[in-house]
């Protein structure tokens, strides 16, 4: 038989295969979630998220020092907080646990990006992202304890800000805010396009902040972040963040919102960030422990896909492990 195309001729060898790789995932790709608590010496692992832990602010410092001799550039901190009220003020204090972690990390560990996240869900008494209000989430009152926090980080020495709350604003907010402080060289890691998703439930687990139920408290997080039916929504919602001043946008979760990071990819000339979430994670990690796929197979398959999608960086609890399997 006479064949022109013969595509499998490329595939024949590990070698060819190699040559013709389109999509190369490296340790530098990754950002690594850190959940942080207060104490010392302490590693707790997280029920719901197995293989990750809270992690004392020493021990969060040798972690980072691991994390880059892996290769991986940056980790992205959340406090686990006891302390909760109506309005989240923990959240803001200058001797607060993130502020803390982040000054230390900066002193002990400081070529690593020190990412943290900005919202009001571990430090609000009803787990909502932002003030509560008359039964609702008040855009604009959040908005300012959103500034004071990204601030108290900023104080800290943090790389890059990242806002989790989806509130309308934010990014040009606490873009003025930072400029006007003179912290022009704090990034802001906007999450721009986070869709309202039951892949997060794992690391609600792991902060305690689950939207509480009381009839007071909506009972999801709809009215902020996106419906997982629009994709048009969220160009329009990474247009506003790359306008108010985002460096990087992001697209979350990951794996069901592949089309999403592809257009966003197709119509942005800006870093696009994707967080492989915490469900996505748990669902390889309980697939893997049934026997049903491999573990780091699946896990470099996902993230390859991420990558291919378009993602220039990649939020995932895989990191560490990723790391070492490409022999970062
Ligand atoms: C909250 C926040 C969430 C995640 C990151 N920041 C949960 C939520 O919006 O309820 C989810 C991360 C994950 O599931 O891995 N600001």
């Amino acid at each position: 038989m006479e064949l022109t195309h013969r595509p499998r001729r490329l595939r024949r060898t590990e070698s060819i295969r190699t040559l013709v790789r389109e999509t190369v995932l490296h340790p530098g790709d990754f950002i690594q979630p850190l959940f942080v608590i207060e104490g010392q010496n302490v590693r707790e692992p997280i029920d719901s998220m197995p293989g990750q832990f809270r992690l004392s602010i020493d021990m969060l410092v040798e972690e980072c020092k691991v994390l880059l001799d892996l290769g991986v550039p940056a980790v992205n901190l959340f406090g686990y907080s006891e302390e909760k009220d109506p309005q989240g003020s923990a959240s803001y204090r200058s001797d607060g646990l993130i502020q803390r972690a982040v000054s230390e990390i900066k002193l002990r560990v400081p070529d690593i990006c020190a990412q943290t996240d900005v919202a009001l869900d571990p430090y609000t008494d009803h787990g909502h992202d932002g003030v509560l209000m008359d039964g609702e989430i008040a855009n604009d009152e959040s908005i300012a304890v959103l500034v004071r926090m990204a601030l108290s980080h900023a104080e800290a020495g943090v790389d890059w800000v990242a806002p989790s709350d989806m509130m309308d604003g934010r990014i040009g907010a606490i873009r003025v805010a930072l400029d006007d402080a003179g912290y022009e060289r704090v990034g802001i890691l906007a999450y721009s396009a986070k869709y309202a998703s039951c892949f997060y439930g794992p690391f609600r687990g792991a902060l305690k902040s689950e939207p509480r139920e009381r009839d007071d408290v909506p009972k999801d997080k709809k009215t902020y972040q996106m419906d997982p039916a629009n994709i048009d929504e969220a160009i329009k919602e990474i247009a506003l963040d790359i306008e108010e001043g985002a460096d990087v946008v992001m697209v979350k979760p990951a794996l069901a919102y592949l089309d999403v990071i592809a257009r966003a990819r197709d119509t942005f000339d800006v870093p696009i960030a994707a967080y492989n979430v915490s469900g996505e994670y748990g669902m390889i990690l309980a697939a893997a422990e049934r026997g049903w796929v491999d573990r780091d197979t699946a896990m470099l398959e996902v993230l390859t896909s991420i990558k291919r999608a378009g993602a220039d960086m990649i939020l995932t609890y895989f990191s560490k492990d990723a790391a070492k399997v490409l022999g970062g």
